[in-house]
């Protein structure tokens, strides 16, 4: 009974009955595979939200994945009675906007979660100019997977109190972790609503300090990396190594299909940065077989070929 209820905590979407009081309007910046997820997730939590990409096609592409996994949803939540189901598609559906322009967007934001590319140059100039135009009371968040916040925070200084890192992981609907972190310069108040606020939309938040990966990521891209550097040091498969992870500890998914998931360009931007930041750390060198996937344009699930080959 107890391995079942945690079964469906841990694998099931992710409900809540909360409702956060700060934060009802949300701008997510990066339509891609993160802010696609945090979108479906807070509009189908009652949040009016608006996401925007510089691409438009993105922007099509990820309304069309939210659709699907909203109907994946209410085909789950709702299998007794289809019509509530469409309901639910619809509300939340209607919650949801999309647009190219980000300055636009944030004049009506509470919060600003940013899930662009992990770049620190594209993230500054980015919170740079939304720090010119968004609302006093707005929160700006970024969701790095490695990024310092504080180090983001500079380039918004009009709000220093009201910044902090909101880290959601991958697939958003389905994962119920959520890393809410705290620069020494954010406000309790902040943190209070950061931490509501992901309560709201069924996750289970917890806080971390402003360190290079936080939790989950500190301990899990070593071990992709020492994967990565397993199988080109030819002492295993990668398909090999995969089933013994997942069969031999208990993951539910290998090394490589996971570094597929994540996608190879986001390992590697993350593994560079830290290279840089820590040049004497042997973990973090770069891997001359992650770096030939990222030449080739191989980055994974979302390019259709990575460490293996998917259907487009
Ligand atoms: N969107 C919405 N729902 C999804 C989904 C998606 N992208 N992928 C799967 N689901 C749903 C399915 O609909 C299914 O629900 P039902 O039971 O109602 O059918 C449920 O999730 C399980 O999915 P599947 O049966 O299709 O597949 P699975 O059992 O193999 O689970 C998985 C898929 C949840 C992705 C699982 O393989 C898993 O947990 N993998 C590990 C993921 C992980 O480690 N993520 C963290 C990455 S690191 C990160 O995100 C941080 C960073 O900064 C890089
Ligand atoms: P992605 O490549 O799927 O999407 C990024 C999107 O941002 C692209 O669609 C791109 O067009 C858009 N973009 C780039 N610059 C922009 C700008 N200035 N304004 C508006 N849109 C812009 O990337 P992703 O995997 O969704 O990662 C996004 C962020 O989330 C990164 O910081 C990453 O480290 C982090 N993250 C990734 C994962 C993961 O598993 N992939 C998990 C947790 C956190």
């Amino acid at each position: 009974m107890a391995s079942s209820l945690l079964k469906v905590c841990v694998r099931g979407f992710s409900s809540s009955s909360v409702v956060s009081a700060t934060i009802k309007n949300v701008t997510v910046i990066g339509g891609g595979l993160m802010g696609s997820g945090v979108a479906q997730v807070a509009a189908q939590a009652g949040q009016k939200v608006t996401l925007v990409d510089v691409n438009e096609k993105v922007l099509d592409k990820a309304k069309a994945s939210i659709t699907g996994n909203l109907a994946r949803v209410a085909k789950k939540q709702f299998k007794d009675n289809p019509a509530e189901g469409e309901k639910f598609v619809a509300g939340a559906l209607g919650n949801l906007s999309t647009s190219t322009d980000a300055l636009e967007a944030a004049k009506s934001a509470d919060l600003v979660l940013e899930a662009i590319v992990e770049d620190i140059n594209v993230k500054h100039k980015l919170f740079g100019a939304l720090d010119q135009v968004a609302p006093q009371h707005t929160i700006f968040a970024s969701n790095t997977s490695s990024l310092s916040i504080e180090e983001i925070s500079k380039a918004a200084p009009n709000r220093k109190d009201r910044f902090g890192g909101l880290h959601f992981f991958n697939p958003v609907p389905v994962m119920r972790l959520l890393e809410v972190i705290r620069t020494p310069h954010t406000s309790e108040e902040t943190y209070k609503a950061m931490m509501e606020w992901g309560k709201a939309l069924g996750k289970v938040p917890i806080t971390c300090r402003d360190t290079p990966g936080f939790v989950v990521n500190r301990l899990l891209v070593p071990y992709l990396a020492e994967a990565i550097r397993l199988v080109e040091r030819g002492d295993a498969s990668a398909k090999d190594v995969d089933i013994a992870m997942k069969l031999g500890a208990g993951y539910p998914m290998g090394p490589f299909e996971l570094a597929d998931y994540v996608g190879l360009d986001t390992t590697k931007f993350i593994l560079d940065g830290w290279a840089k930041k820590f040049p004497d750390e042997p973990l973090f060198k770069p891997i001359k077989m992650l770096n030939e996937k990222v030449a080739q344009g191989k980055f994974g699930v979302k390019t259709g070929e990575g460490f293996y080959p998917y259907k487009k």
